[in-house]
């Protein structure tokens, strides 16, 4: 028993030790071929893009993209900045859509005139977008 143990665990680490060169290859890191311990070569900082009457979605439930820049808005505990233009009560005044209908109810499905923890957040769905070129190839198609 002891010795089918020893040879499962010896088994466990030449099975992990030797995957992760071929996982290296298959998946080249952001940084390169860095050590861990050299500093990160400084990326090309790209600009957010602003698109007048917003992005289009790519299918209808989409949480739509964002259309302007974000970067002195705050949310945390005290404060969510973004409901300063998106609030039911300062959409109008600010020519910003209200949050989504979704946006105030519960996860019993019980509606309420603020916004619900689950959507508190914003930016857990909400992404600013730059013109960059993807990453990885992407096939993906929009509705
Ligand atoms: C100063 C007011 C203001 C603040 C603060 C603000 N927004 Fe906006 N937002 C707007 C306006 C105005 C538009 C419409 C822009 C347009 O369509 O040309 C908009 C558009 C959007 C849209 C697109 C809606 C759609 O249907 O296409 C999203 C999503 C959004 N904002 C999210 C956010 C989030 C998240 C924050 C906080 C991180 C935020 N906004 C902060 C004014 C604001
Ligand atoms: C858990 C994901 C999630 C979070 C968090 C979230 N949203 Fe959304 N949002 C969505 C989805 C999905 C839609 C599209 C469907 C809908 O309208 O409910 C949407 C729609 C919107 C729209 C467009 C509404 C319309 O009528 O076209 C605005 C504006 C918006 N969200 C702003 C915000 C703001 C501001 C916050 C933070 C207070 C926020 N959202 C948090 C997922 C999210």
């Amino acid at each position: 028993m002891r010795k089918i143990l020893i040879a499962t665990v010896a088994g466990l680490f030449i099975g992990l030790f030797g995957l992760a060169p071929a996982i290296a290859d298959s998946a080249p890191s952001l940084r390169g071929t860095l050590a861990l311990n050299d500093g990160a070569k400084k990326f090309d900082k790209k600009r957010v893009v602003t698109k007048e009457g917003g992005f289009k979605r790519s299918w209808k439930l989409q949480p739509p993209s964002i259309p302007h820049k974000i970067s002195k808005e705050r949310i945390n505990l005290d404060e969510n900045s973004c409901m300063r233009c998106h609030s039911a009560e300062n959409f109008k005044k600010e020519k910003a859509k209200k949050i989504g209908d979704s946006h105030f109810v519960d996860a019993m499905g019980k509606k309420s005139d603020k916004v619900n923890g689950r959507r508190y957040f914003c930016t857990l769905c909400h992404t600013t977008q730059v013109d960059a070129s993807p990453l990885v190839e992407n096939t993906f198609a929009g509705q």
